[in-house]
């Protein structure tokens, strides 16, 4: 009995010496973003007029806080920062952020509005979901599979979009094979931008009011603006009872030079 107590206490005392050390490694920023069971956060900001009366030293060393909260919870979560000032009236910029918990997400979240730059954020939207293997591509013809595969073109991808989707009733009570027929469809009218746009997407029901968060990565916004009324004209569409509202248009940009915007 004495004996096995002992394991238990000298096994208690290693997970304890181990802990900080695994908790530090960095996240596997690649897995996270490829693979299912993964959460996301996705939270908006606009900088409130205060902050625009702060000297520059002020928020000079605001900004310094915030890169040691991101560096903070490096260990837990992959986050990503869009500058959608100019483009978009009530928001600033956003942060992806991913982790295996929803857990992670928040506690970074909450470092964040807690430092002095913010407590001048509105957290103006914050959409929740979680990345799930495909419910339709099984279904597809080989050829649309195929073409599901094209290769990405070259270079930079500097546009971001986020477009928050919900369904109506109608659609969650159709059955498989029309859900499937329409999915068909809705492939079918992308396939002439897989070149151009990259796309991942999250589902959302019961983690938000949405039912899918939807974000894509572009160099052309043209090509962009035809996929989206392409998917206007299918069957599908009739279903998106929230398509947008609010719609994300942003560039992808570093942390560093985002709040070197933000200090000017
Ligand atoms: C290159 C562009 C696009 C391609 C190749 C594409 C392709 C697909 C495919 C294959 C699926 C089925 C995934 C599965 O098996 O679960 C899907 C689902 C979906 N797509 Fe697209 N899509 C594109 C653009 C868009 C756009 C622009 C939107 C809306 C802004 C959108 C909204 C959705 C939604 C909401 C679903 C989930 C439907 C559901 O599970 O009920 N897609 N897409």
């Amino acid at each position: 009995m004495r004996s096995k107590a002992a394991l238990a206490i000298i096994a208690i005392g290693l997970f304890a010496w181990c802990w900080p050390f695994a908790a530090q490694a960095a996240v596997d920023r690649e897995k996270l973003l490829k693979d299912t069971g993964v959460y996301a956060t996705f939270a908006v900001f606009k900088v409130d007029e205060d902050w625009w009366k702060l000297d520059k030293v002020a928020r000079a060393s605001a900004a310094a806080e915030v890169k040691a909260a991101f560096q903070k919870h490096g260990n837990s979560v992959t986050t990503d920062t869009y500058l959608l000032r100019g483009l978009v009236e009530k928001a600033d910029f956003f942060v992806r952020v991913h982790a295996t918990e929803m857990l992670h997400n928040q506690n970074f979240l909450v470092d964040l509005m807690g430092t002095a730059l913010g407590k001048h954020l509105v957290n103006t939207h914050t959409f929740n979901g979680i990345t799930k293997g495909p419910n339709y591509v099984p279904s597809l013809p080989d050829d649309l599979k195929a073409a599901l595969k094209t290769p990405l073109d070259p270079g930079a991808k500097p546009y971001a979009i986020v477009v928050p989707v919900r369904k109506d009733a109608e659609w969650w009570i159709t059955g498989q094979d029309s859900r499937n027929a329409m999915m068909k469809e809705h492939t079918e009218a992308t396939t002439a931008y897989l070149k151009t746009v990259t796309r991942k997407l999250y589902h959302a029901s019961g983690l938000d009011d949405l039912d899918f968060i939807t974000y894509f990565e572009t160099a052309k916004l043209d090509d962009f603006n035809n996929l989206i009324i392409g998917l206007e004209r299918v069957k599908e569409n009739r279903h998106n009872k929230q398509f947008g509202n609010p719609t994300l248009l942003g560039t992808i940009r570093p942390l560093d030079e985002i709040l070197d915007i933000l200090s000017r």
